[in-house]
């Protein structure tokens, strides 16, 4: 249960992150935290023992504002929200745990190999990786794409192994190079239980999709 304070902080860091993501054309707007939230509250109420559900909601809601394609650098973003942070008192492990869940739980590129300890966020970390998979991934996966002036896609290019963060970030892909990429690499990193059996499902349907797609752009369907 939330304490009545934990819910008017909750209420207005909701209020600013919707200022400034509302409009981000990349696939990291508004609506994608708003359902990265929701995720992680179904995925607490059905994963077994104790969790922090403050933590988790504020971790879930601050997740992209420190994130390094929306700011200058990623000092100026985890700055930002440690500012934020600091307009309330909330107790030092509180800020630390979720401070630690933003900071650490990107994938860019699959680099980032830190494993979240906290069971909050493992649950976040699920919560962002589902919305980028299934129906929502592959619409966020044409928008980002549309968004870069990029391809959906070229059958000269082939998806490419083991990147770094600078390649992955380099602009040389098609949106379907990124379901190989990132996107179908997925399921198999889930943390949590609940997390795994959502991801199953929304691995499956974009393994479909890519079989229509490939079907249709070879004019067979
Ligand atoms: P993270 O913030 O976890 O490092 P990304 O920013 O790479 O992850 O991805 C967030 C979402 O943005 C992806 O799930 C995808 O929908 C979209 N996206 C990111 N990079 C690309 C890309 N190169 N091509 C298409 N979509 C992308
Ligand atoms: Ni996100």
């Amino acid at each position: 249960m939330l304490t009545k304070m934990q819910k008017i902080i909750i209420k207005e860091t909701e209020e600013y992150v919707y200022q400034l993501l509302k409009d981000d054309p990349s696939g990291h707007d508004w609506w994608h935290i708003q359902r990265v939230r929701n995720l992680a509250k179904n995925i607490a109420e059905k994963e077994q023992g104790t969790i922090d559900l403050f933590v988790c909601e504020m971790a879930a809601l601050l997740h992209d504002v420190a994130d390094g394609k929306l700011n200058k650098t990623e000092a100026d973003g985890e700055r930002k929200v440690r500012n934020w942070l600091s307009r309330y008192s909330l107790t030092e492990k509180e800020s630390e745990e979720i401070m630690e869940i933003i900071l650490h739980m990107s994938y860019k590129g699959g680099t980032n190999k830190v494993v979240l300890s906290s069971i909050e966020g493992k649950i976040v970390q699920d919560a962002d990786r589902l919305d980028a998979i299934g129906a929502i991934g592959i619409a966020r996966t044409m928008a980002y794409s549309g968004s870069k002036n990029r391809l959906i896609h070229d059958p000269s290019k082939e998806a490419r192994d083991n990147l770094t963060i600078e390649e992955y970030r380099s602009g040389e892909d098609t949106a379907i190079m990124h379901f190989y990429e990132k996107l179908l690499k997925l399921k198999d990193e889930m943390n949590t239980t609940v997390g795994k059996q959502l991801a199953e499902k929304r691995h499956a349907y974009m393994e479909d999709y890519l079989n229509e797609f490939y079907a249709e752009w070879d004019g067979e369907r």
